[in-house]
């Protein structure tokens, strides 16, 4: 047997090879089929994004719409999904109600036919059309409103958000949008992605790929950390305080949300372009308070923990950009799975042309040959004082 060392989080580990992005964490660079992520900004949109990140290549012109056109007619969600949504608390987060959405989709859809590609496309299709209506719907059924249909005259970005704010938005606002989701479309094996592949390798059903998904991006450590951002500058409360915030998180050895990464060891690039996408919001709609708050704490973590390759990260600046297109924060990460859907599916997809189910090992720290106490003899492993202070709390 060969030795392998054990590594936490599996760091440096390769968990599968993949053609659909590349990240050089040193230099800063994201490229998506090879294609730079400032290029995709600039001149793609989220649609064209997601062919590149699926089918592997740019589409014609024709491709285009067929694609947009196919979407646009699957936006729409069964009244059983948006009845069983009515059942929510309104006080659930709507990554939890995402989630069982995504899943429930399975209910409808549930052939396998994974070596049919009419089922990958129609699954695709599907999934990038129905998930945006899905966190609308949520977002106004909680308020006790009903869901706003979809709109077909308007295109992917500026339909959400009209079905969110019940009115057509702002072409600059709905260009901004598109623009943030092509930036969250794929990052390479992030957590979230492998949740994807590990579910997608057992050849279960595209919609329990994509739910199994959205479970981990919901995580503070991974696609939550946007809302904890807007939290932290929210108690940071104004620039003077940026500094003594600092000098406690480090000392009580907390994470700054927002900053670091498992693979950038310099500012993300998605961070640069975000962030000018937030000053060019602000241009026309007015500057947001916290934003000078989070320029000074750039600053200052960049003096404190620069050495330690720690910048800000994809969600620093995105929930300040959110925040001016009116997006509530706990819609952050759901917005953020409405992009990353693309890559997931892309991941699916590549995992099932060379799929063998994952099966890593373990390094067992545990009794052996340990033997069976009655009842009557055992001792209770909890401890009691931390049991007690869990159920007074
Ligand atoms: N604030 C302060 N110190 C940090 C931070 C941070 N945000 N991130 C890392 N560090 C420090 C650690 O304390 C550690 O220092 P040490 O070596 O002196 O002990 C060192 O940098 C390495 O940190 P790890 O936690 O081991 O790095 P890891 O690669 O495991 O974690 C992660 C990466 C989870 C993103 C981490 O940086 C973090 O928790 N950041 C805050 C949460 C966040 O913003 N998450 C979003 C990430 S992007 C995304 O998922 C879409």
């Amino acid at each position: 047997m060969t030795f392998c060392e054990y590594k936490p989080g599996l760091e440096g580990i390769p968990a599968t090879q993949s053609s659909i992005s590349y990240v050089d964490g040193q230099k800063g660079i994201l490229e998506y089929r090879g294609i730079n992520i400032d290029e995709l900004a600039k001149s793609s949109n989220f649609l064209e994004t997601s062919y590149l990140l699926i089918w592997g290549g740019l589409p014609t012109k024709d491709e285009l719409a067929e694609f947009e056109h196919e979407i646009r007619y699957h936006r729409r969600l069964k009244y059983r999904i948006r009845d069983m949504m009515k059942c929510f608390p309104e006080s659930g987060h709507p990554m939890d109600a995402l989630q069982a959405c995504a899943a429930a989709l399975g209910l409808f859809y549930s052939r396998r036919a994974l070596d049919d590609p009419a089922y990958i496309r129609a699954a695709v299709v599907r999934l990038l059309a129905k998930i945006p209506t899905m966190v609308a719907a949520f977002q106004l059924m909680r308020k006790g409103n009903d869901p706003v249909q979809p709109r077909d005259d308007l295109d992917y970005s500026a339909n959400f958000l009209y079905m969110l704010n019940e009115q057509e938005p702002d072409e600059l606002a709905a260009h901004i949008f598109d623009v943030c989701l092509t930036l969250h479309a794929e990052h390479t094996i992030n957590a979230s992605t492998f949740s994807a592949m590990v579910t997608a390798s057992t050849l279960t059903d595209p919609y329990a790929v994509i739910a199994s998904a959205v479970g981990t991006l919901a995580g503070p450590l991974h696609g939550g950390a946007n809302e904890e951002v807007i939290t932290m500058l929210e108690e940071i409360g104004s620039v003077e305080n940026v500094r003594p915030y600092l000098d406690g998180c480090l000392q009580r050895k907390a994470k700054i949300m927002g900053f670091g990464h498992r693979v950038y060891k310099v500012k993300d690039p998605r961070a640069i372009i975000l962030q000018n996408l937030a000053e060019q919001l602000f241009e026309k709609f007015g500057r947001d308070d916290y934003y000078d708050i989070a320029v000074e704490l750039e600053t200052a973590v960049e003096e404190r923990l620069g050495h330690k390759g720690i910048y800000p990260n994809v969600d620093f600046y995105s929930g300040l950009v959110y925040r001016k297109l009116g997006i509530p924060t706990d819609l952050f990460t759901p917005v953020f799975a409405i992009a990353r859907v693309s890559g997931w599916l892309a991941h699916w997809k590549e995992q099932l042309a060379e799929n063998r189910i994952f099966r890593p090992t373990q390094i067992y720290t545990g009794a052996r040959n340990a033997s069976y106490v009655p009842i009557e003899q055992r001792q209770s492993t909890h401890d009691r004082a931390l049991l007690a202070s869990l159920i007074a709390e």
